[in-house]
């Protein structure tokens, strides 16, 4: 049976000397997206992947990738982006002074639009463009590096975001990323999140990688 929750692996996770065996690995586990943390070291600290390494992904799966842009002026590279293979592009709220602009580019390229959140940031700031996303995307600890601690003080939120979402009968995933665990998984599920980034959770799992998938589907029962 197919779960209503998605898993997508945080590739900044794993071994880049092994990436293409890591993805596939994934995808074995049975993972529904590959997460792919763009950060240009201006908005977010750290500094990881372009359109290169979106590319190169692309030629080893055929599964949906979640490309989370953590850069400052990221309508600059979208086109750079969908057309090294992303399926899914997600801005930072705080990052778009023109969201609604930057989300209809997104559209126009004819892959899907996510809209995230840092914890600092409220979520009514993305209640007016809600009907125009395909995924939300409410951060669980700062963005820039894997392997941090889960704020569960977001919890309210994503719940306040499920309920807007719900209130204009909208379809789009509600995904968190960060600090994903067995341990953490079970308030996020109620709290009403469906979309699930694990970065250490599935790449450092001390049983490999099928391990960590299948701890957060059990975790998800
Ligand atoms: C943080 C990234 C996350 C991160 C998640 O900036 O957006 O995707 O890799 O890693 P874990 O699951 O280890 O917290
Ligand atoms: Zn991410």
């Amino acid at each position: 049976m197919t779960s209503p929750f998605y898993i997508a692996p945080s590739i900044l996770s794993a071994d880049f000397s092994r990436l293409g065996e890591e993805i596939s690995a994934c995808e074995a586990a049975g993972v529904d997206w590959i997460h792919i943390d763009v950060i240009d070291g201006h908005f977010a600290p750290n500094l990881t992947m372009g359109p290169v390494v979106v590319e190169a992904c692309r030629k080893v799966t055929k599964l949906p990738l979640d490309v989370h842009l953590m850069i400052e002026k990221p309508e600059r590279l979208l086109e750079a982006f969908a057309r090294a293979g992303a399926d899914h592009l997600t801005v930072h709220v705080e990052t778009c002074p023109h969201l609604h602009r930057t989300l209809q580019q997104i559209k126009s390229l004819g892959v899907k639009a996510g809209v995230t959140l840092n914890p600092g940031t409220p979520a009514v700031m993305i209640e007016p463009i809600l009907y125009m996303v395909d995924v939300v995307l409410v951060m669980t600890v700062n963005p820039g590096f894997s392997g941090q601690d889960f704020i569960p003080e977001m919890l309210p939120k994503i719940a306040q975001v499920r309920k807007a979402l719900d209130a204009i009968g909208s379809s789009a995933r509600l995904q968190i990323d960060g600090g994903a665990s067995e341990k953490t998984l079970p308030a996020l599920i109620a709290a009403g999140a469906d979309t699930f980034v694990a970065g250490n959770g599935v790449f450092k799992h001390p049983g490999g990688i099928a391990a960590g998938v299948a701890a957060l589907r059990t975790a998800m029962k």
